[in-house]
């Protein structure tokens, strides 16, 4: 009755005020590692997604610079950067979303595994520090290994009380990426048409794309099918060896990061159907994380979906995944918990 009651034009604007607040919210999104490899053309490519209002860059050192910098490019966010553990929380706080590529990356003839020893202490301090000053936020983790990193978390914001499934998510996106790729080469198909899911875990064989699934449909041999299966396992090991000790995938994984918290920002503005493959709390195996499409939504996992049909292969593939992607996720358990 007020709104009935006042003039056309104050009516107007009200409108137009819930209707552009509705379309585009204020999303504060923190980039953790933004000075490093990946952080840097993530965190660019966030400062040219207009769904995010504030972008708060945060690294041990060196982010006063990247802030400076990224921050003239003339998109929607305010840039900060903050620099050092004290000021960590003035980061974090407010935070829809928080993506974490701190830590260190693979060298020729290391796994990702190698990495444990220096990147689960770095996830679970600032897993600490997330379910102080921003409990509610979305989290992606993209630092290695991912199959370790999440199960950490999951327990970190668990001994805090502030462990929400709905919200942890370990950044897979770049599997999908590649599988795609390759199979758009292989397959003589445009593309930007192609779908692919990628299932299970992101390490070696813990990664299984699910061919039999692509679109647009491709009639494969069962080789070219196995070879773009150990391409897209082994895609992140392409990059370590043609990089030659100078690090892992940085502009491809800043890519794929960038889409996922995309992704993220439209789950929680309501749009509809976004269905993006992750790493989650998960019942589709036996296994208590797992990798699959998952629905995200105004709170994040709206759902988690079932695999799907599989070949004979992938099956088999599935099965030959689970002893390693546990032994991960127990790994990551224990350290969190010791
Ligand atoms: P990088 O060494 O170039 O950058 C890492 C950054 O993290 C550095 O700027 C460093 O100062 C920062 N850092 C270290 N400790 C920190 C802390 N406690 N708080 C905040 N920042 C901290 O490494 P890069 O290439 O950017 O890789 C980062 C991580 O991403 C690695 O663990 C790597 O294995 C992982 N990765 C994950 C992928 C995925 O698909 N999920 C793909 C590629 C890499």
């Amino acid at each position: 009755t007020r709104l009935r009651s006042s003039s056309a034009s104050s009516q107007s604007h009200l409108l137009r005020r819930s209707y552009s607040s509705d379309s585009v919210p204020e999303r504060k999104v923190a980039v953790l590692g933004a000075a490093g490899g990946i952080g840097q053309p993530l965190s660019l490519l966030m400062k040219l997604n207009p769904l995010v209002s504030k972008l708060a860059l945060y690294d041990i050192a060196g982010t006063p610079g990247v802030a400076a910098d990224v921050s003239h490019v003339n998109t929607r966010s305010e840039v900060a950067g903050y620099a050092g553990e004290e000021q960590l929380g003035k980061a974090l706080e407010g935070s829809d979303i928080v993506i974490i590529p701190a830590g260190v990356p693979r060298k020729p003839g290391m796994t990702r595994d190698d990495l444990f020893n220096i990147n689960a202490g770095i996830v679970k301090s600032l897993c600490t520090a997330i379910a102080k000053y921003c409990p509610n936020a979305l989290v992606n983790m993209i630092s290695n290994p991912v199959n370790s990193t999440v199960p950490i978390a999951a327990e970190v914001f668990k001994k805090a009380g502030t462990y929400d499934e709905k919200k942890l998510f370990g950044v897979t996106t770049l599997d999908v990426v590649r599988a795609k790729t390759f199979y758009a080469g292989k397959a003589k198909v445009p593309v930007e048409e192609v779908n692919v899911p990628v299932v299970g875990g992101h390490a070696g064989i813990t990664i299984l794309p699910l061919f039999s699934q692509a679109v647009p449909k491709a009639n494969l041999a069962d080789e070219d099918i196995k070879a773009l299966t150990k391409r897209t396992q082994d895609g992140g090991t392409e990059v370590v060896e043609a990089k030659a000790g100078k690090g892992s995938a940085t502009l491809s994984m800043a890519y794929a990061g960038a889409l996922f918290a995309d992704a993220c920002l439209k789950g929680l503005n309501g749009v509809p159907d976004v269905v993006e493959c992750t790493f989650v709390q998960s019942s589709v195996t036996e296994l208590p994380f797992f990798a699959s499409k998952v629905k995200l939504g105004k709170n994040g996992v709206e759902e988690v979906l079932e695999l799907g049909p599989m070949s004979d292969y992938e099956k088999q593939g599935l099965q030959n995944l689970i002893p390693e992607l546990k032994a991960s996720i127990e790994k990551g358990i224990k350290f969190a918990n010791q």
